[in-house]
């Protein structure tokens, strides 16, 4: 029997993806904590954000909505058609594409932000190496990932291997705190950022 077209899979989580509390962003507590979280580790405004496999596009719009230039990608039409609904004045520029080799301008961006998305990569390295030649002179690399109970994800140590492989510095934040997550958890979930 062949595996599901992935595509196909997101499509499905689509309609229930924002009712998990760090998806969405619904409860105004685990929003601002998120909020607080990504503004720490931008560059100040004006500055251009691609957002990596964007889902519903809750972080592109938070972003947008602070006053950042965002590009959001992401394969899945449902999850794009979902975004771009949540954006009737077309803040962001939503895009349906493969993140592995995503078709955005190289060198044209400040920041590349990713959540939950780098461990479904092929071979996450490549794709890395793709993401930072994104990135204009000083952009950064900001990497939300897990290593999860369900056995999905990437350990916080392979990630920061994987940016230090490509010859650049990683800080590594660990995420514990149940504010994240509209929940307890157990399992191991990070932020990494790659400054320029
Ligand atoms: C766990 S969700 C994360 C969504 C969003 N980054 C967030 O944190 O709310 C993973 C997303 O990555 C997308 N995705 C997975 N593999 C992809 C690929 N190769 N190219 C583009 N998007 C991809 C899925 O469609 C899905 O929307």
């Amino acid at each position: 029997m062949s595996a599901r077209d992935p595509i196909e899979l997101w499509d499905d989580e689509a309609a229930t993806f924002d009712e998990a509390a760090d998806h969405g962003l619904r409860d105004p507590a685990v929003r601002a904590v998120w909020r607080e979280l990504l503004l720490s580790v931008m560059p100040s405004t004006p500055a251009r954000v691609a957002d990596l496999g964007c889902g519903t596009g809750t972080l592109t719009l938070l972003l947008a909505a602070e006053g950042y230039v965002v590009d959001g990608v992401d394969f899945s039409p449902e999850m794009i058609r979902r975004a771009r609904a949540k954006d009737p004045v077309g803040q962001v520029t939503f895009i349906e594409a493969d993140v592995d080799d995503p078709p955005l301008e190289p060198g044209a961006y400040d920041v590349v932000l990713c959540r939950h998305v780098l461990w479904a990569m092929p071979d996450p390295a490549v794709t890395l190496r793709r993401w930072i030649d994104l990135l204009g002179p000083d952009g950064r690399l900001v990497l939300v990932e897990g290593n999860w109970s369900t056995g999905a994800g990437l350990p916080a140590a392979e990630t920061v291997e994987l940016v230090q492989a490509t010859g650049r510095e990683a800080a590594l934040r660990m995420l514990p705190e149940a504010a994240y997550w509209g929940r307890e958890i157990d399992d191991e979930r990070y932020l990494v950022v790659s400054p320029g």
